[in-house]
């Protein structure tokens, strides 16, 4: 049987379920926290050690600066208002992103949000913000480089945002949509991907645990027989 030790997902279909139901992109993202605390406090139940959260993308400035605004503001008060309970749950944050380029404000709240959890253990939430797989692999071949040392794949990986953090087994896709939009293109290599119908306001821990549990009987084979 398979166990499952990091799940990386795309929360995809905030904006559509927003507009079905209040006719405004932003209460999606505001709905699609539930789905979050749900999923997290199913990890910690069954032992997962890494969910990865892809919250927003190098391509998601493209949106009107209002929902990008929201979006932020969204993330700002979530740490501020939940980093007590995150700490009694014994959970560490770790943002992977360029997060350098984020707004000052943000980049405080984060960069506290990851030195206060910083000594937990129970269960590792990597925020992918401001990130892009494509970015993040060019940013490492160039380190790499720079250190003169050889262009291999252990080498690579150590110069990722995702460096000491082991492939997600599992990648899950909210939101009816078949893509991976530059999230995670190296790290995915193995990983078994799940596109889920359910837009990610409604995607709670049911879901993820048929997930789960479908992973559980998937024959691997990384290349062999
Ligand atoms: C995903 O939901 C959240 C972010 C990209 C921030 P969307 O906002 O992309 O929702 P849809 O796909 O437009 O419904
Ligand atoms: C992917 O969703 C990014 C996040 C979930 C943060 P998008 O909604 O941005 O993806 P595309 O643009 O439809 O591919
Ligand atoms: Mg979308």
């Amino acid at each position: 049987m398979n166990l499952v030790k990091h799940v990386a997902i795309i929360m995809d279909g905030n904006g559509r379920w927003g507009i079905k139901h209040k006719n405004s992109r932003n209460a999606g993202h505001r709905a699609g926290l539930n789905s979050v605390e749900s999923i997290i406090n199913e990890c910690l139940k069954v032992n997962i050690n890494h969910l990865t959260l892809y919250t927003f993308s190098t391509e998601n400035w493209k949106r009107p600066k209002k929902e990008i605004n929201f979006l932020f503001n969204l993330l700002e008060n979530f740490l501020t208002n939940k980093i007590s309970n995150l700490i009694k749950k014994d959970i560490k944050l770790k943002f992977i992103g360029e997060i350098n380029k984020l707004p000052i404000k943000l980049k405080k709240i984060i960069r506290n949000a990851e030195l206060r959890t910083s000594k937990n253990v129970s269960l590792q939430v990597n925020v992918a913000l401001n990130y892009g797989s494509k970015n993040e692999l060019i940013n490492s071949i160039r380190k790499v480089n720079k250190k003169k040392i050889m262009i291999n794949e252990s080498n690579i990986d150590d110069n990722l945002f995702t460096k000491g953090i082991i492939d997600p087994d599992i990648l899950i896709r909210t939101g009816n949509t078949q893509r991976l939009s530059n999230f995670m293109l190296w790290q995915l290599a193995y990983t078994e991907i799940f596109f889920e119908k359910k837009l990610w306001p409604d995607f709670k821990s049911n879901d993820f645990k048929k997930i789960l549990n479908k992973f559980k009987s998937i024959k691997r084979n990384f290349g062999s027989i």
